[in-house]
This record gives structure tokens, sequence and C-alpha cells, in this order.
């Protein structure tokens, strides 16, 4: 049942200022003196069209700020497009900020805010997701604010404590399933979304706009550009690659976890997506819970080929480019070839996500499979992947041993199948090795055209996923020991339920 967290803890806000703000050292109150000085609440900030401030519904406010300097997100993926962080700000008789932005950015984030508020005071901060790139301002939004509130779940505080040395036990409420913080004519309400994509993840509804500030759920890669709106950009085009690129290495391996968001999500009025990454859905939000629904559940997006190549001399690339185009002859247009060692594994995920079918071509190196294909099938692993159909073409000049190896990983992957007979060139395919290859081609393309029944490799292996009832974690194995606890929650044996 739904709890007024705002009767019982406006209360604290009058002592909460104080103790805070001498923890937070170089910055003191006297320097924002100025915006502690509360005027009433007037409508429309004075000066909203500063940097990349924009109204996203009535009393609702853009705050972020896009970082087009960064070369590497998490230091792993490149995004040549640059990425947004995205914050929001509700003017009503009470103010909240929904999260902050990464560190890089906090100078427009500041100003940013600064005109939002117009002076008034800040009541509460909204801590969504406490991962650094949207909650490395928090401490100075906390000295700056001194009577601000913090709303967050038990597992932010900690985790926000464990960054940034930041106390906030004397200005925290911490946000229950289902509590809610009444602002005025604006109401939040807050789900736990654990690992969605950390375990403290909460996502906050306003009843009043019905918008769900959905933390990194529905965000994409991607500096945005002026436009706000997922509908005033070809999202389709221009955006759709690298949000598929960025759920599907950020929050990838957590399906069953964002199955349970969007199980919630469907019982709750939502009209507007505000995620902290990328465009906000205020359109067609069918259209990309759709999308999450695919990907969430392993589900091929399309009936697809990409073939995946791993070559040192040219032999193994002839074979990969030749099984292309032999698939395409039979009427599948939608194949994409990748060289391993050229395209970045996150691109090679994305992708793995989105089609139906994968051909795997690799050399035979150090007796094993060439590194690169190695570490794209362990990340492959890594992300949970399922429900694929795999083909497989090994190269070897003197001992082939690519093509079982690969299976040795591919065999871990729930419900993978196997299409057509693996294909082993020596050294560069002869005329025998093409009669192979046009072979598996046409046994790929049939398969794309008319799907088969995947096998489910949990069958195979014996093993079984449980899924925690209470925060989604899967474990997997024949059966959850007694003594299990779930490391994300705690949560016994008993609570776990057979996927
Ligand atoms: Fe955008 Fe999980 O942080």
């Amino acid at each position: 049942m739904s709890k007024e967290i705002a009767r019982r803890d406006f209360l604290k806000a009058a002592v909460a200022g104080a103790a805070g703000l001498a923890a937070m050292g170089a910055l003191g109150p006297a320097a924002f003196a100025e915006e502690e000085k509360a005027p009433a609440f007037a409508g429309k900030p004075k000066f909203a069209e500063i940097g990349s401030v924009r109204e996203v519904a009535e009393d609702v406010w853009y705050v972020g700020v896009s970082d087009r300097r960064i070369e590497l997100f998490e230091n792993v993926y490149p995004i040549p497009r640059g990425v947004a962080y995205n914050s929001y700000v509700i003017l009503d008789e009470k103010t909240a900020l929904i999260d902050t932005v990464d560190r890089s950015v906090t100078g427009q984030f500041f100003e940013n805010l600064t005109a939002v508020l117009d002076g008034r005071p800040l009541d509460y901060l909204v801590v969504d997701h406490m991962e650094p790139d949207h909650s490395s301002a928090i401490s100075e939004v906390l000295v700056r604010y001194p009577a601000a509130q913090v709303v967050c779940t038990k597992a932010a505080a900690v985790i926000l404590n464990q960054f940034f040395d930041c106390d906030i036990s004397d200005r925290v409420i911490y946000a229950e399933e289902g509590d809610t913080l009444r602002l005025g004519r604006h109401t939040l309400t807050f789900v736990h979304a654990p690992m969605v994509h950390w375990p403290e993840v909460m996502m906050s509804f306003d009843d009043l706009s019905g918008i769900l500030f959905s933390a990194d759920a529905f965000g994409s890669f991607g500096a945005l550009n002026g436009n706000l709106f997922a509908d005033e950009v070809d999202f389709k085009n221009d955006w759709l690659p690298d949000a598929r690129r960025y759920y599907c290495n950020i929050v990838g391996k957590y399906g069953p976890q964002v199955q349970a968001v969007l199980a919630k999500a469907a019982s709750v009025p939502i009209k507007m997506l505000c995620p902290t990454h990328g465009p906000v859905w205020r359109e067609d939000l069918g259209w990309i819970l759709e999308k999450y629904s695919l990907w969430s559940s392993y589900t091929p997006e399309e009936q697809a080929v990409m073939v995946v190549y791993g070559s040192v001399y040219g032999g193994t690339e002839s074979a990969a480019n030749a099984v292309a185009a032999m698939i395409s002859q039979q009427g599948v247009s939608d194949v994409a070839v990748y060289d391993v060692s050229k395209t970045h594994v996150s691109e090679l995920i994305g992708e793995a996500f989105r089609c139906s079918h994968i051909v795997l071509a690799s050399i035979t190196y150090n007796m094993g499979v060439f590194t690169p294909m190695k570490n794209f099938l362990l990340d492959l692993e890594a992300h949970n992947l399922q429900n694929r159909c795999f083909s497989l073409i090994e190269n070897g000049s003197w001992s082939p041993a690519a093509g079982a190896k690969m299976m040795e990983i591919l065999n871990r992957l729930t419900a993978a199948a196997y299409v057509g007979k693996p294909v082993t060139i020596l050294s560069s395919p002869d005329e025998g090795d093409y009669i192979a290859l046009r072979a598996l081609a046409e046994e790929v393309a049939a398969s794309v055209k008319e799907p088969p029944t995947v096998i489910a490799a949990e069958e195979e292996s014996g093993t079984a996923r449980w899924v925690c009832t209470l925060c989604g974690y899967v474990y997997e194995g024949e059966s959850v020991p007694e003594d299990f606890k779930c490391p994300i929650c705690g949560a016994g044996a008993d609570k776990f339920e057979k996927e």
C-alpha cells in the first residue's frame, strides 16, 4: 500500500540544512544564500532560455547537459556522437530535482538549474540512479541547496556514501516501493527497478504529467542537438542503433529485471518517458516499449543475418564474404558482415541482439578461437544473449579447432540453436569449400525465412534459470541451494522461482 512520505518527512526539512553544510566543506551557505531566499511560486522561470534548458511539460523542465568531448562511455564504449546526461526539475508548491549529471558537465548543469529555480529553494533531490554519471553533482547540490532533502532507495544512500563520502543520514527520505511524495499538484510515486541498471535504481512516476522518470531505461548514447523529444528527430534512422547498443551493452544482461519493470509499467498511465540519457518520449511510446520488450526477452528484433569473421591472411574473410553473398542470393536482404578485429565489440553486441541468425567464421589461433572472436563470444555470454541461431565456419592450416571451441562457449547460451553443417577450411577456401558454403547459405536463408524451433540449451545441459522474485537476479543451476542468498537483495532460496 502506498505511503505518504510527504507527511512524515516534510517535518525533517526544517532541521536538514546545517549539518549537511558543515559536512560539505568548501562551498558554504553564504555563497548561495540568495538561492535560499525562497520567493513565492511565480509560474515559469524568467531565464529558462539559458543553456540546454527546455520545458518538458507543465511545471517540468529539462536541465540536463550533453557531453561531446567524451570518447568512451564507462571508459569502454566508443560514443562518437557523445552522450546526454538528463536531469529534470519539477516546479510546484515544492521543487524537486530528478537526478543530476556527470562531473564533466556540472558547470552548464548548475547554470541550467539556477535559471530554472529562478531564486526558489530546492526542496527535494530525487536520486533515481546512483551511478556517478548521474550522481557526481549531488554533493554540490546539497551544499548549494542546504534545505534540500534527498529521496532515494536505501541502497542508493549506501553507494552514495561509498563513492563520495557523503553522509546524507540527516536529510534523507528513503523511498520504499510504492511510496509517494506530494509536491503540490504533482505527486511522485516511486517504483523500484533493481538492476536496471544497478541494484539501487528506482523510477519516479508523476501522476499529473504522466511522466515516468525512468533512470537508464529507454536511454540512448548520443548528445542532444537542441532537439529534446524523440519525435523531433529521425529516431528510427539516426538514433535506434545507438539506443540498441546502449541498452544491450549497459542493461542487456538484466532482461528478467527489465521485464519485471515493463510488467509494472503496463499498469501505469504513462504519457511520457524521461530517461537519464537520450531523447524524451512523448509520442509513439508503444514503439520503444516494444523494442524493450524484444530486447529484454532476448527475442530477435529482425529476421536478419550477421556474419562475423576473424581473419589474418584473408582466407576466412573470403569465406565470410562468400557466404554472405550466397545468403543474399537466396533472397535474404538483411545481411551484414563484420570484421571482428575492426568492429568494436559493443557494436557487435547490439547487432547480435537485433539479428536472428549469426554466422561465425574464425581462424584457429593458439589451438583455440581467434582472440577477438573469443572476446566477442564471451561478451555475448556475459550479456546473456539467448534464442539465436548460429552457423559456424572454421579455418586452420594444420589443425582446425576453432569450430569446436566456439561451440564450447555457444553451448552455454540459453536456447542457442545451430543451422547447417559447420564448414572447415584449410588456409583458404577451395572449390569444395565453396560448395559447402553454398549449402550452408541455403540452410541459413531457409531458416531466416522460416524460423526454426530453437533447442533450449537448458534442456541439453540440465541447468535451469531461477529468478529472484524480489529483485530479478537470476541463479543458474539445477536447483537453488537451500542456504543461497541473493547477492543483490539478500533474499533466501525460497524466494526464487524457475523461469
Ligand atoms: Fe547512466 Fe547506469 O548510468
